[in-house]
């Protein structure tokens, strides 16, 4: 499979420039056709909450979100490997600011957190949404090793590296910070091993820092996702095994399994946005929320019934020193974390 970031980062992109940069001129005086659809960026004005979303060309879930957020007041900073992906609602609309992120360069991530700095001007960012991902189709036995370690990079080291930037802003606004991860880090299901292992492993990690960023008054949410349309399927138009794969005889069926012709139930992309944008903005849950098609079915199935998450959080951090940090409330104290099904 061939690496998507790489193939697919515009030279804009790839220079880390930013939207809201005065658009760059030709030696006709013309902007540059690449950028022409970039929307001025606006400032956020002082009583609009902030959000900034990874992933959100137009179609995909980053997107719907953007929106979702956009119509409840916030000032969004929608962003995206490739700016002119956005498009759609978005790029017009004022209060959303649109950046360059590749969530595997840092430099971006540097760059869209000291914008977002400097412009909440010390009041920090409310919601950050870690929604960019990489879907990953492939037998393991066939899986090219280099492309496993790229989807390691954006699907579980990237969500790290941007929440590390945007740490101060988030802790200034004691503000909630949410991963999307899968129903697929469930369940077995053949050919997305390593996708699915990452999400899994995503969710982890975002339970530890649910923990660890809980004295500094941050609410943690991963976004535990099934079925929903979005772009995530339309990459596999190529797919295909590779030469000798033990798989061969069934690579028609597999190809139409990857561009999702199967059983599951995909719910529309802004009804799933809607529901967990109320659910962001309530902080009402902490840690898990299922969401999607088939959400509450796997958990009924995968998810013992009857765990104290209290209880655990107590226990895992016990003797840990958390309690000492922050404002001197202990971990049991500070906010029961909840588990919810949506839909
Ligand atoms: N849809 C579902 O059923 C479902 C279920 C469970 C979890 N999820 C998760 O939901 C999130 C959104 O996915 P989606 O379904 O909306 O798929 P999508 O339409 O393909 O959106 C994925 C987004 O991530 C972006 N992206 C990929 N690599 C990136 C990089 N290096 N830097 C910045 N952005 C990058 C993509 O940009 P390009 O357009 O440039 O590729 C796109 O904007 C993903 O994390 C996915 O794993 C989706």
């Amino acid at each position: 499979m061939a690496d998507e970031v790489q193939q697919s980062a515009p030279a804009a992109a790839a220079g880390g420039k930013f939207l809201g940069d005065p658009p760059p001129t030709d030696s006709r005086g013309e902007h540059d056709s690449e950028k022409s659809s970039n929307a001025p960026q606006v400032e956020p004005s002082d009583a609009k909450p902030t959000v900034l979303i990874t992933g959100c060309s137009e179609g995909g879930i980053g997107a719907a979100l953007a929106l979702q957020f956009w119509e409840r007041g916030y000032h969004v900073y929608a962003t995206a490997r490739d700016v002119g992906k956005i498009g759609g609602p978005l790029s017009g609309l004022s209060d959303v600011s649109l950046l360059t992120l590749d969530v595997t360069k840092p430099e971006h991530i540097r760059e869209a957190a000291a914008v977002v700095e400097r412009q909440t001007d010390g009041r920090g960012l409310d919601v950050l949404v870690n929604n960019a991902g990489k879907a990953h189709f492939m037998p393991l036995l066939d899986d090219d090793l280099d492309d496993v370690r790229n989807t390691i990079e954006v699907n579980y080291v990237a969500p790290l590296a941007v929440t590390q930037a945007f740490a101060p802003s988030l802790i200034k606004a004691k503000g909630v910070s949410v991963y999307l991860t899968s129903l697929a880090g469930y369940l077995n299901i053949p050919y997305v091993g390593i996708y699915a292992g990452l999400k899994r492993a995503t969710e982890i990690m975002a339970e530890t820092l649910r923990l660890e960023m809980q004295p500094f008054g941050v609410d943690v949410m991963e976004l535990v996702t099934g079925g929903v349309q979005s772009n995530g399927q339309k990459h596999y138009d190529d797919w295909r095994l590779p030469e000798g794969s033990r798989y061969k005889r069934i690579e028609p069926l597999i190809k139409k399994v990857a561009q999702g012709h199967d059983e599951w139930a995909r719910m529309d992309t802004m009804e799933y946005a809607a529901g967990v944008v109320e659910e962001i903005i309530s902080r009402r849950t902490k840690g898990r929320l299922w969401c999607g098609g088939g959400a509450d079915m796997t958990k009924g199935a995968m998810v013992p019934a009857g765990w104290d998450q209290d209880a655990m959080d107590a226990m895992a951090a016990q003797g840990q020193g958390l309690d000492l940090l922050g404002k001197g409330a202990g971990v049991e104290e500070q906010g029961k974390a909840e588990y919810r099904i949506l839909g």
